[in-house]
C-alpha cells in the first residue's frame, strides 16, 4: 500500500512528499457536478454509496497519496437536532440556531448509532480504496461547529458566537462540552469503521486572540485529542489565521499541525516544535496561476520543509469550485518531482 501520508504523520522518512488536498472531491470536478445534479449534499453524505463513489473521484483522477471521506462537518449538529440546509447561494443554514439556556439545553445527546452512515460509508470506501491509499476521516472542532450553531450559518464577524462567549461563559462550555461528545462519537465510529487517521476541522478559530482561544476552548480540544489517543490513528488539527495560536493548538495533543498560507511554513514548524508533523500550506488562490508559478511556489514550500521527515502537503485551506482540474494535476506531479529523495525504509 502507499503508505506515504500514515508514514509522514510519524515523521518517519519517505520517498517523496505526500500530498493531498482538502475539498479534493467537489465541485471543481465535472465527475462530482454529475452526481450533484441528481442528488443534494446531505443525500451524498448519508448515502454510503454515493459517499464512496465521490470519495473515489479525485484517486481514480490523480496520483493523490490519501483519501478523505466525503461528509461534512455540520452532520453531527443535525444529529443533535439542528435543522441543517444547505442553500445554493448562501451556504448552510441553520433554521433552528442555539442561542439561549433552553436551545443548549435541547440539544440530543448523541451516540455511535447516531452514525451509522458514516461508519457504514467508511468501511465500504475501504474496501473500495483496496488499500491503493489511505482513508481520513473528519469532525468539525468545537469552537468552528458552536460558530456555525449560534449564528445560524456563516457569518464575517462570529458576533453572536463572541456574545455568548463573553457574556455567558458558563452557557458557552456548557455549549461546547456537548459538541465536543458528538465530536469524539463521531471520530469513534469512523475510526472503528477503518480510518486511518482523523483531521479536526477548526476552520474559524482564527477570530480568536490567544488568550480567548486558551480560555474557552483549549479544554474542550484538548479532550477531544485526549479521548481518541488511545486510538493510535494519526491526529491532524487545521485552522485558518492561527499564526498566533500555534503554540497553544500544539497542546491539543494532536500528531499533526495544519497550516495555513498566511505563515511561512519553515517559521511555522520551528514554532510548533518539529516532534509534530505538518500540512500545508499553498495558497488555494495559486492554482488558478499559470503552471511556472504554481511550480516557483510549491518548490518554496518543499525548500522550507527542507527535506525534514514529517511534512504532508496540502492547500492552506479547501480547493475552490473555479480551479481547472489540469492545475490539480500539474500541481499534484510538481511535488512529487521536486520532492522525490532516497531514502532507506
Ligand atoms: O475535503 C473533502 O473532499 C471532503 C469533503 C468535505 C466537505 N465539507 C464537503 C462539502 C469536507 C472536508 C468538508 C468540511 C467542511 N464543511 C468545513 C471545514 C473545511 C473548510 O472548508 O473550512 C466547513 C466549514 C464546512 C461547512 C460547509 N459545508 C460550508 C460552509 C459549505 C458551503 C460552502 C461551499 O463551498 O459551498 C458546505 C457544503 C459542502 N460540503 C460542499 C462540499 C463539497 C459544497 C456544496 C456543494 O457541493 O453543493
Amino acid at each position: 500500500m502507499n503508505d506515504r501520508f500514515l508514514r509522514a504523520c510519524r515523521r518517519e522518512p519517505v520517498d517523496r512528499t505526500p500530498v493531498w488536498f482538502m475539498r479534493q472531491a467537489g465541485r471543481y470536478m465535472k465527475e462530482y457536478l454529475e452526481v450533484r445534479k441528481r442528488h443534494s449534499i446531505l443525500d451524498v453524505c448519508k448515502t454510503p454509496e454515493l459517499s464512496t463513489e465521490v470519495t473515489l473521484q479525485p484517486i481514480e483522477r490523480f496520483s493523490l497519496d490519501a483519501a478523505i471521506i466525503f461528509a461534512d462537518i455540520l452532520l453531527p449538529l443535525e444529529a443533535m437536532g439542528l435543522n441543517l440546509e444547505f442553500i445554493e447561494s448562501k451556504g448552510p443554514v441553520f433554521h433552528n440556531p442555539v442561542r439561549s439556556d433552553a436551545d443548549v439545553e435541547r440539544l440530543i445527546p448523541v451516540d455511535g448509532e447516531s452514525f451509522g452512515y458514516a461508519g457504514a460509508a467508511i468501511a465500504m470506501t475501504r474496501k473500495a480504496l483496496a488499500n491503493r491509499v489511505p482513508l481520513i476521516g473528519f469532525a468539525g472542532a468545537p469552537f468552528t461547529l458552536a460558530s456555525y450553531a449560534i449564528e445560524g450559518g456563516s457569518s464575517r464577524d462570529y458576533r453572536l458566537t463572541k456574545d455568548m462567549m463573553f457574556a455567558r461563559p458558563d452557557l458557552w462550555h456548557a455549549l461546547l462540552t456537548k459538541l465536543s461528545n458528538g465530536v469524539i462519537e463521531y471520530l469513534q465510529v469512523q475510526i472503528h469503521a477503518g480510518a486511518q487517521a482523523i483531521q479536526l476541522f477548526d476552520s474559524w478559530v482564527g477570530c480568536l486572540s490567544p488568550d480567548d482561544y486558551e480560555e474557552y476552548v483549549l479544554p474542550h480540544t484538548q479532550r477531544i485529542f485526549t479521548a481518541l489517543a488511545s486510538a493510535g490513528v494519526p491526529k491532524i488539527y487545521f485552522g485558518t489565521g492561527t499564526a498566533t495560536l500555534l503554540p497553544l493548538m500544539r497542546k491539543t495533543g494532536c500528531d499533526v499541525m495544519g497550516l495555513d498560507w498566511r505563515v511561512r511554513l519553515d517559521e511555522a514548524w520551528a514554532t510548533i516544535g518539529y516532534d509534530l508533523a505538518v500540512q500545508g500550506n499553498l495558497d488555494p488562490l495559486v492554482l488558478g496561476a499559470p503552471v511556472k508559478e504554481i511550480e516557483k511556489r510549491v518548490r518554496k514550500i518543499l525548500q522550507q520543509a527542507n527535506g525534514r521527515d514529517g511534512h504532508i502537503f496540502n492547500l492552506g485551506h479547501g480547493i475552490l469550485p473555479h480551479i481547472p482540474v489540469d492545475a490539480v494535476e500539474a500541481t499534484i506531479d510538481i511535488v512529487h518531482q521536486f520532492s522525490t529523495r532516497e531514502v532507506e525504509v
